[in-house]
């Protein structure tokens, strides 16, 4: 273990050196919480796994002693009930040290998986960003397990060669120094060539794995984009696409096969070797009197078992290069910032009082964005009200929902609620209190139950006043089972509106003093949108209330809200009562006259034209 544990020392120095920034990586305290409490199991581990190697070097010394025993007309029984009984000691010690420090490195590997999992869930929405999800998952299954490969088999292994090498060449040289200097050229030789096999496998099993997973994506995004694949008639071409990288994977396995088989022998070939200069020098001193033929059979056995572990510290290198870059990715992930609490304590909410947003010189650019997304100089929601945002599409409602949602980090100084800065509030307590009800609405693949209330133990009543006030009852009567139908992957089972209500649910289940609602009435018909916006009005309008902020292109919707901001391509361009914003000219009127001329021509009368 100790090994393993230098090892990562050593990384903290290489890093702090590189500069990647003050406080290095985390591995000390990834050692005291994952590492340390393991140290009993660790280090009786480490006991038996010396104890093996004792017992290993020792059978051929015994093997000897019998073999010069024989020669002198002697018994042998003794030496052969001791060599049994070693060996079966060994067998049963190796699988014990085995248990020892195996068990205690799964559970390292589970709890630091399970950090993980509950780090990813914590990174802002900036870092999902920039980073492919496809990659974290490829982190989070092959690096965390590379990982466990580089500390537990890692770790014991180095232990392991170390008394193996020591022990051994220890009695090697005890027997004969020039019979051990013989052996040790071609044995060199043929480390260096299984190393170099090695090194070369592990790459191509890198480039495997690689393929794999390019693969999967594949078969993911066909699978995902059937409809498409199948309405268009693409098979044939997605099935060559196919083809081509399940080929590249076929060609990479069968090069690993090729270097394992040429590379992997040359070890025991070259210990042949050696047995040969052995038998050929050990024998010219057995007949010069200088070794007994028992001397130069254990010589021999030990040589023997020798190989074994030269053969691991080939693969010992190479595990601990490879968990080494896969801990490094790991950490890469795991030192992503994560929203800070700022530690400023909140203006507490009143008790169901939705809260007054003032916006101040609002200037917001997407990571990576060309242009500000949003520039807002001014605009006030007041408290416990409902308002409407209008604004033709990449106008930057959502982006304005993210904001006050805090998805996206809003620059400090714009975003006023109740007068404090919406930076300056902690952000779990904000999370509390918002709820925010996104355009494209994500279901789990689980019951309507479960995505309304979003965990294992909901309250039953709430979910059903949840799921009545977003008028959908109706669809669940003609669900198989109700609350309790399973939605398909996505919610694939539900229509677009449906998916849309059940957000809403969810939205009105959690409940908070500030909802905010992205579009979420775009995909329901007029009666259904009617009763809802009634069922929001019910909610907001006047102290004690939530404030409601309502996305929509719905001319209909946006005249039921007290309040209407205009945004056109970023900007604020108008705000007021919506009588009075559709009097001026400006988008929202274009759209009103397109409407009524729509109208007037006979055309589809819609959700908005009616209204
Ligand atoms: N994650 C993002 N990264 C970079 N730019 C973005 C991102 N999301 C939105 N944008 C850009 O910000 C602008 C405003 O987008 P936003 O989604 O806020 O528009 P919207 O008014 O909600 O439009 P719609 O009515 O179509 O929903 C657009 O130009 C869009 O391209
Ligand atoms: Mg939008």
């Amino acid at each position: 273990m100790a090994e393993a544990v230098s090892e990562g020392a050593e990384i903290t120095v290489e890093k702090d050196r590189s500069g990647s920034g003050p406080g290095g990586l985390p591995l000390r305290g990834l050692f005291r919480t994952h590492v340390w409490p393991h140290r009993a199991s660790l280090a009786a581990g480490a006991v038996f796994l010396a104890l093996t190697n004792w017992l290993t070097v020792s059978i051929p010394g015994e093997i000897g002693r019998s073999v010069d025993a024989l020669q002198r007309g002697l018994p042998v029984g003794g030496h052969a009930l001791a060599i049994a009984l070693m060996g079966a000691a060994i067998i049963v010690i190796r699988a014990l040290s085995r248990i020892l420090i195996f068990n205690p490195v799964r559970d390292m590997e589970y709890r630091f998986r399970q950090d993980f999992f509950a780090h990813l869930l914590r990174l802002p929405m900036a870092f999902w960003v920039t980073h492919r999800r496809g990659d974290i998952v490829s982190r989070a299954a092959n690096d965390i397990g590379w990982v466990r490969v580089m500390v537990g088999y890692g770790g014991l292994q180095a232990l392991n060669v170390s008394l193996a090498l020591g022990l051994t060449g220890w009695k090697m040289v005890a027997l004969s120094p020039r019979l051990t200097l013989l052996s040790v050229a071609p044995i060199a030789v043929g480390m260096a060539v299984v190393q170099w096999g090695i090194r070369r496998f592990i790459a191509l099993f890198r480039r495997n794995q690689e393929q794999l997973g390019e693969i999967s994506d594949h078969v993911l995004g066909s699978l995902q984009g059937m409809a498409t694949i199948q309405g268009f008639a693409a098979e044939d071409a997605f099935t060559d696409r196919f083809r081509a990288r399940n080929l590249d994977w076929l060609r990479t396995g069968m090069r690993m096969a090729l270097v394992r088989s040429l590379a992997m022998p040359v070890l025991a070939l070259s210990g042949g070797l050696a047995v040969g200069v052995l038998v050929a020098v050990g024998g010219a001193m057995v007949h010069a009197g200088t070794l007994s033929v028992g001397e130069l059979t254990a010589f021999v056995a030990l040589l023997m078992v020798l190989l074994p572990p030269l053969r691991s510290l080939g693969w010992l290198v190479s595990v601990a290069q490879r968990g080494r870059a896969a801990l490094e990715r790991l950490l890469e992930i795991l030192q992503a910032p994560v929203p800070e609490e700022s530690g400023a304590t909140a203006a507490a909410a009143t008790p169901g009082s939705g809260p007054g947003i003032m916006v101040k010189g609002l200037e917001f650019t997407y990571p990576g964005g060309a242009a500000p997304a949003l520039e807002i100089s001014g605009a006030v929601i007041p408290a416990g009200s409902m308002v409407g945002i209008f604004g033709r599409t990449g106008a930057g409602k959502s982006t304005l929902l993210r904001l006050l949602a805090r998805l996206e980090e809003p620059p400090p100084g714009c975003l006023f609620v109740d007068g404090q800065d919406l930076v300056e509030i902690p952000l779990e307590a904000w999370r509390r209190r918002v709820v925010l009800v996104p355009q494209r609405p994500f279901l789990f693949s689980e019951t309507v139950t479960f995505n309304v209330a979003l965990t294992e133990e909901p309250d039953m009543e709430r979910v059903r006043w949840a799921v009545g006030a977003a008028v959908l009852e109706d669809d669940l009567r003609a669900l198989p089972e109700g609350l309790d139908t399973l939605v398909g992957e996505r919610g694939v089972m539900l229509s677009g509106g449906q998916r849309q209500r059940v957000a809403l649910a969810r939205g009105l289940y959690r409940g908070g003093d500030l909802l905010l609602l992205d579009d979420v009435l775009s995909a329901v018909d007029h009666a259904t949108e009617t009763r809802l916006v009634e069922t929001l009005e019910g909610l907001s309008g006047g102290p004690g209330h939530p404030t409601v902020v309502i996305a929509s292109h719905r001319l209909s919707v946006l005249q039921r809200t007290g309040h209407v901001l205009v945004l056109d391509r970023g900007l604020l361009v108008d705000s007021g009562p919506f009588a009075e914003v559709v009097a001026r000219p400006g988008p929202l009127r274009d759209v009103w006259l397109a409407r009524r001329a729509g109208m007037a021509d006979g055309g589809p009368v819609t959700g908005e034209a009616a209204s």
